[in-house]
Formats: C-alpha cells, sequence, structure tokens
C-alpha cells in the first residue's frame, strides 16, 4: 500500500485485513516507523483525528511533524500546494493530510510522490475514522457482516458518510440513510427514508451525523423533533442495538447527554479505537518506504 486515500475501491477483505491489524496493535509499543518523520498537516480544525495519528506515530517510534495553518508561512499567502511540496523537501516520507477541499490528498501525492493518508477531505472521504469505526463495531458485535446500520442526519456534507457508505456494505451489512431530503445528497443505490422512527426499531447501530453548518447545512426548524436521539426514542431501539457518532457532537442537535453517555453508546470506543486503527495504516505504509 503506497497511500491510504479513501476505501472507495477497496475490497471487503481489505478493509477486514486492516481491522484484524488495528485489533493486534493493543497498547503495544512498536518500531515500525523508527526513523521515518510523519507530517500531519491539517488544513482545517480536528481534535481526536490529529491526536490520535499523533498517537500512533509515536506509538510506532515514528516523529510527529504537526503543522496547522494558524502562525505558518499560509498566514502570508502560502499555498497548500507550496505548504504540501516544502514539507516534503524537509524529507517527510508520509503526509497525512486533512483539507476542506476534496481531492488534496490525492492530489498531494501526485505533487510529492509521497505515501499519503487523507484525513478527510471536503464531503468526500475520512477512510480512517470508518476504518476506526469498523474496528468497534467488530469489537462489539464479532462482525460486521449481517448487522443493520442506519446513518441519520447531514449525509451530505459528511465525509464520514461517505467512507462508511462504501465500507459498510462491502463487509457485509446493510445500511440506510436518514435525514431530510436536502441533507442526505446522492448516495445511489442505498435505501433513504425521512424518518427516523420508521427505522428506529430495526437496526442493530444508530450512527448519528452532526450538520455541518460551516458546510452550509441548515437545522430546519423540526429537524430535533424528527431526528434528535434522546431517551424516549433510545427506548424503542433493539436490545443489544447500539449507538455511534464520528464525533464532534453537537449535544442538544442530534444526540441528547443520556444517550451519548448513556449504555448503548459506543462514541469512546470509536476514538479510542482511532489510535490502532491508525496504527494499522501507518504500519502498512511503512512496509512500502524501506
Ligand atoms: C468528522 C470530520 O471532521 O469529518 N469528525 C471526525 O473526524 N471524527 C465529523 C464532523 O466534522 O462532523
Amino acid at each position: 500500500m503506497k497511500t491510504f486515500l479513501g476505501v472507495r475501491g477497496m475490497h471487503g477483505s481489505e478493509i477486514q485485513a486492516l481491522a484484524e491489524m488495528a485489533a493486534t496493535m493493543g497498547d503495544r509499543l512498536d518500531h515500525r516507523l523508527r526513523g521515518h518523520a510523519v507530517a500531519l498537516l491539517f488544513f482545517e480544525p480536528s481534535t481526536r483525528t490529529r491526536l490520535s495519528f499523533e498517537l500512533a506515530t509515536r506509538r510506532l517510534g515514528g516523529w510527529p511533524v504537526v503543522f496547522g495553518p494558524e502562525g505558518s508561512s499560509m498566514e502570508k499567502g502560502e499555498t497548500i500546494r507550496d505548504t504540501v511540496t516544502t514539507v516534503s523537501a524537509l524529507g517527510v516520507e508520509i503526509l497525512v493530510i486533512r483539507s476542506s477541499e476534496a481531492g488534496i490528498p490525492e492530489a498531494a501525492h501526485g505533487w510529492t510522490g509521497r505515501a499519503v493518508v487523507n484525513a478527510g477531505d471536503g464531503a468526500n472521504e475520512h477512510p480512517t475514522q470508518a476504518l476506526a469505526d469498523v474496528v468497534t463495531l467488530i469489537d462489539h458485535f464479532g462482525e460486521v457482516g449481517g448487522l443493520e446500520v442506519a446513518i441519520v442526519g447531514d449525509v451530505a456534507h459528511s465525509r464520514v458518510a461517505g467512507s462508511l457508505c462504501h465500507a459498510l456494505p462491502a463487509l457485509g451489512a446493510g445500511l440506510r440513510l436518514v435525514g431530510p431530503p436536502d441533507l442526505l445528497g446522492e448516495h445511489t443505490g442505498l435505501p433513504t427514508t425521512e424518518e427516523l422512527d420508521e427505522v428506529i426499531d430495526e437496526v442493530d447501530v444508530v450512527y448519528l451525523l452532526r450538520v455541518q453548518r460551516e458546510r452550509g447545512a441548515v437545522i430546519d426548524p423540526g429537524y430535533i423533533d424528527r431526528y434528535r436521539l434522546g431517551a424516549d426514542r433510545a427506548r424503542r431501539m433493539r436490545p443489544g442495538a447500539v449507538v455511534m457518532h464520528p464525533g464532534p457532537m453537537n449535544r442538544g442537535v442530534e444526540i441528547t447527554d443520556e444517550v451519548a453517555e448513556g449504555p448503548r453508546s459506543l462514541i469512546l470506543r470509536q476514538v479510542a479505537n482511532g489510535v490502532p486503527a491508525r496504527m494499522a495504516v501507518l504500519a502498512t505504509l511503512a512496509e512500502g518506504l524501506g
């Protein structure tokens, strides 16, 4: 594997293999990245993704070099492309990139020939989040195949959904998208419904998404009534069904405190699994570095 730009195009067995590798990472320290620098180029805000890539790099014995636009030459007008080629020229061999524009991680691979990991690009893909979610589902249910999953909310602007809409069906899960039509976008071939109440008692996983107001999404009056997962709605879920969310949560909008902290919530497990999932990706890329 030379780059990890997305899960679209990956076979279910490849995704499964990476998830199984992540499961072997445990709390062990490793040296597979020893001597290698990993640049974390975050052109857009992040907490869990950035920190988990940094922890993953350190746990593999690599050197994380963390970049954010604030305080950098981007404030003097330097472009993303010049920033990326500069970091590559410094000798950094793996570039982890988050951008608000889709396609920047792929372009960065073209500009530099370096190993690139997509840490979320626009509304396109967020493959390592999908991998952390797959690890979490395998952890909890044993396997992804056969699960029924509803992804609820602002699917249109969600790169997490962009990756999960491929990864989950590729692993044999049933998937439906739930939300108002203007937030569902075009995920052709997947069943959609406008009413969460129609599917709440038919799924094993309710995967909630934040409404991304910074990308132009609007929370209509009525959104909270129809889509917020609170204790009353959660009581209608199947026994054993779980709640997931990639974070950051907008508490009170798509989820209540009670559900976020309730017994069905896997949300902090998803965060925790972000580290071994990213270790698996970085360790696999390290094999190609020589
Ligand atoms: C998401 C993202 O940035 O794509 N969060 C994450 O990385 N876990 C989701 C969001 O911003 O709502």
